[in-house]
C-alpha cells in the first residue's frame, strides 16, 4: 500500500471478510486501471468485462485461477510473485511431512479428546525419516528448497520428476531425475510442487497411490486438484500408503466433516504454505512493482505471459 501511494497512486480496497462474486469484482473494477488480486477467479467472462485493465498483479505465483489465454488475447499483462515464497512453503511442506509422520495433528487431537490415557510402549508409533528417499514431483524452486531441508535434516537421498534437468540441485543435492514411474514407486515421501495445469490435473489417483510404497508420505502444498481426495482417502483406508500432508484441498476450504481431518495419518492445513510476515510483505512488495511498472506502460517485473508484449 506504501509503495502504491508514494507512486501517487489512488488505492481502493475490498475489506470485507468474504470473497466477492464475479460481479462485485466486475463492478469494483469499473474505472479502475488496474488489479491486485489476492484470489479470485479471473476467468474470461471477467476479463472480457473488464478489458479495461492495464495490468492485473496477482498475489501468489500460481495462476491457475486466471485464464491467462485471454488475458493474453485481451493484451492484458499478468504479474505473479516467484521465488519469494519458496522458502516459506518448502517449510510447510517440511512441517506436514514431520506432522503427519508421527501423526502429531491427531495426537494433539486426542489430547484434546482426554485419550491420552497410560504408557503403552507399542501405541502411537510413527515412522523415522532419516536416510528414506524424497521423491519431488516438480523440483523448481519451491521443490529445490524442500529437498535442501530433507536432505540437511535427514540425509535423504534426493529424486525429482521434471520435464528438464535441474543441474543445480543435481550439483547441489545429488538429485537424480528419474520417470514418473520411478518416482511413484521408489520415494518414501513423495512431495508436490508442480503448477496445476491440464498435465496436472488429477495426476495423483487411486492407480498412481496403489502403485506407491505402503510406507510411503504423500504431500502436497502446491494445489488441491493435483490429486483426487476420493482417491486419497480410499488409499489411506486400505493402507496403500503411510500417510498424507495437504496444505492444499479440492475444494477450499475443506468441508469440517470430510473424513481426512479425522485419519491418524492425516495432516491438513488452510492452505498457509506462504504465510509468514516476512513472506507474505514480500509478495506484496512484487505485487506492488507490478502495478507500478504496469500502469508506467513498462514490462512487469514478474510477468506470467510476455506474449502481451509481442507485436
Ligand atoms: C501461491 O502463491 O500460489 C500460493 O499457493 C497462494 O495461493
Amino acid at each position: 500500500m506504501k509503495l502504491l501511494r508514494e507512486a501517487g497512486l489512488e488505492v481502493t480496497v475490498w475489506t470485507e471478510k468474504r470473497a466477492l462474486s464475479k460481479q462485485e469484482l466486475i463492478d469494483h473494477c469499473i474505472g479502475k486501471d488496474a488489479l491486485l488480486s489476492v484470489s479470485s477467479r479471473l476467468d474470461a467472462a471477467f476479463l472480457n468485462a473488464c478489458r479495461h485493465l492495464k495490468v492485473i498483479a496477482l498475489h501468489s505465483v500460481g495462476y491457475d485461477n486466471v485464464d491467462i489465454e485471454e488475458a493474453t488475447k485481451l493484451k492484458i499483462p499478468v504479474g505473479n510473485t516467484p521465488g519469494v515464497l519458496s522458502a516459506a512453503t518448502a517449510d510447510t511442506a517440511f512441517l506436514l511431512m514431520l506432522a503427519t509422520s508421527r501423526k502429531a495433528f491427531y495426537m494433539h487431537k486426542q489430547i484434546q479428546q482426554g485419550k491420552w490415557g497410560f504408557f503403552e510402549p507399542t501405541a502411537n508409533l510413527g515412522i523415522e525419516l532419516y536416510g528414506k528417499t524424497l521423491g519431488v514431483y516438480g523440483l523448481g524452486k519451491i521443490g529445490t528448497e524442500m529437498a535442501r531441508r530433507c536432505k540437511g535434516a535427514y540425509h535423504m537421498d534426493i529424486i525429482y520428476h521434471n520435464r528438464h534437468h535441474n543441474e543445480e540441485a543435481e550439483k547441489e543435492l545429488g538429485a537424480v531425475k528419474v520417470s514418473f514411474d520411478e518416482l511413484v514407486k521408489n520415494s518414501d515421501v513423495l512431495t508436490v510442487h508442480t503448477a496445476l495445469t491440464p498435465k496436472t490435473r488429477g495426476v495423483f489417483d487411486y492407480h498412481i497411490f496403489s502403485r506407491m510404497k505402503p510406507e510411503a508420505v504423500f504431500i502436497n502444498t502446491a494445489r488441491g486438484a493435483i490429486h483426487n481426495e476420493e482417491d486419497l482417502k480410499r488409499a489411506l483406508e486400505e493402507g496403500l500408503i503411510w500417510g498424507a500432508g495437504l496444505d492444499v484441498t479440492n475444494p477450499e476450504p475443506m468441508h469440517p466433516d470430510n473424513p481426512l481431518l479425522d485419519m491418524p495419518n492425516v495432516s491438513i492445513l488452510p492452505h498457509i504454505g506462504s504465510a509468514t510476515v516476512q513472506t507474505r510483505d514480500a509478495m506484496a512488495v512484487l505485487a506492488a512493482k507490478n502495478i507500478i511498472a504496469g500502469l508506467k506502460g513498462q514490462r512487469l517485473p514478474n510477468i506470467v505471459n510476455p506474449e502481451v508484449y509481442e507485436n
